[in-house]
């Protein structure tokens, strides 16, 4: 099977790339990424010469260049986005042109080849709201209304819109994931676990949000990736599928557990002014995948993973300090021009 990956350079993406080649012999993947501020080609250096992969610099919002794609492969994972909220409320318009725009420009670019195969969009939990903290017996899960409250969820709920009515109206053969955060290696430091664990390498302190009782739902990268291979392999047209690890933890825990590991005391946690409109819990009720396709997350347990994704930070310095001065950006540069 030949796949189109969006996005394919970004922190899911690469990890998607290194796991999907490394488990199904017969796979072949195309990467379509635009390398905006957070797509790495240094992320995926290793399989760069791979027969398996080809690296494609492109646009999903290139209607042409995406109808010469889809005319090319067997199946399509899209996760090409603009992934972080704090940037979604500083300026939301990239996010409702990468995130709506693109999704709908690959959906065109799918009609256009009268496209039979399989399409699997990668979403987020976040375009079901939040939950309360003092109801823990709620979960999210896939029969909900979509009730997203941040610029980023709103625009990612949107396009799950779009590509559940190009499935009701052309009969595309599409399935939406929604999963939870995600950690491991090669994520942003803007996220909140890689930029905690870099900033105490350097000696700096953690800005903690508001009273540090949001609740994230926390699934190892590769977890995630085996669901969405999953969802690809087995799950049906038209359906929503719900990705979690049932591993619920307040910022507080995570912050006070990741000092701990790095053998650093609560001195080092800076409080800051909270996110607006910061979305207080998120939890998935996972049994829909689990039941349906026989997925359960394996890397996740808590904290040997945390533990292993913080030993990855420090044994990879060098990847998130060019990364944090932007010097990764020259190695592209000198490949694909100026972005
Ligand atoms: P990321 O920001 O690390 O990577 C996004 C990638 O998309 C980058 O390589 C970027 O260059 C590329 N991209 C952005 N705009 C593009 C465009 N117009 N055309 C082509 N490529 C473009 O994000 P991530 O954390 O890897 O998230 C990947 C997907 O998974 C997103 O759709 C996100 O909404 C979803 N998701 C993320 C998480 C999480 O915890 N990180 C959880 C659930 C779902
Ligand atoms: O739930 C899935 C979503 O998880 C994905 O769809 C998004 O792409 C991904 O970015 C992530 O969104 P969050 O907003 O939950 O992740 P972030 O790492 O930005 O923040 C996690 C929590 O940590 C959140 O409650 C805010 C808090 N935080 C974050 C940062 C960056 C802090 O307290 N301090 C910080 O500096």
């Amino acid at each position: 099977m030949h796949i189109l990956l969006t996005g394919g350079s970004g922190f899911i993406g690469s990890n998607f790339v290194r796991f999907a080649l490394e488990s199904r012999a017969d796979l072949s993947i195309t990467n379509l990424d635009a390398l905006t501020y957070s797509g790495n080609p240094e992320n995926l250096a290793d399989i760069e010469h791979d027969k398996r992969y080809r690296f494609v610099h492109g646009d999903i919002k290139d209607l042409d260049l995406c109808t010469r794609l889809l005319g090319e492969v067997d199946a399509v994972v899209h996760m090409a986005a603009e992934s972080h909220v704090d940037r979604s409320i500083i300026d939301g318009r990239p996010f409702v042109e990468t995130n709506v725009l693109g999704t709908q420009t690959l959906l065109d670019a799918a009609r256009r080849n009268n496209f039979k195969g399989r399409f699997v969009h990668v979403s987020t939990d976040e375009v079901f709201g939040d939950l309360p903290l003092d109801q823990p017996e709620l979960k999210f899960h896939e029969k909900l209304p979509l009730k997203p409250s941040s610029p980023y969820s709103a625009s990612k709920a949107a396009s799950d819109m779009v590509v559940h009515a190009y499935h009701h109206t052309f009969g595309l053969n599409v399935s939406v994931t929604n999963c939870s955060n995600n950690f491991g290696p090669y994520q942003f430091p803007e996220k909140v676990i890689p930029l905690f664990v870099t900033n105490l390498i350097e000696g700096k302190k953690v800005p903690l949000y508001g009273d540090g009782r949001n609740v994230r739902d926390w699934l190892h990268v590769v977890d995630h990736c085996e669901a969405v291979l999953a969802v690809l392999e087995k799950g049906k047209a038209g359906q929503t599928y719900c990705i979690g690890g049932n591993n619920e933890r307040s910022n507080l825990e995570l912050t006070h557990t990741i000092l701990e590991l790095m053998g650093k005391g609560k001195e080092m946690i800076q409080p800051v002014t909270d996110r607006l409109g910061h979305d207080r819990r998120y939890a998935i009720d996972p049994r829909k995948i689990e039941s349906e396709l026989g997925w359960k997350p394996t890397r996740s347990a808590w904290p040997g993973a945390l533990e292993q994704t913080i030993k990855w930070y420090v044994d990879h310095e060098r990847w998130w300090r060019r990364v944090k001065s932007g010097a990764y950006r020259e190695y592209y540069q000198k490949q694909y021009g100026n972005r």
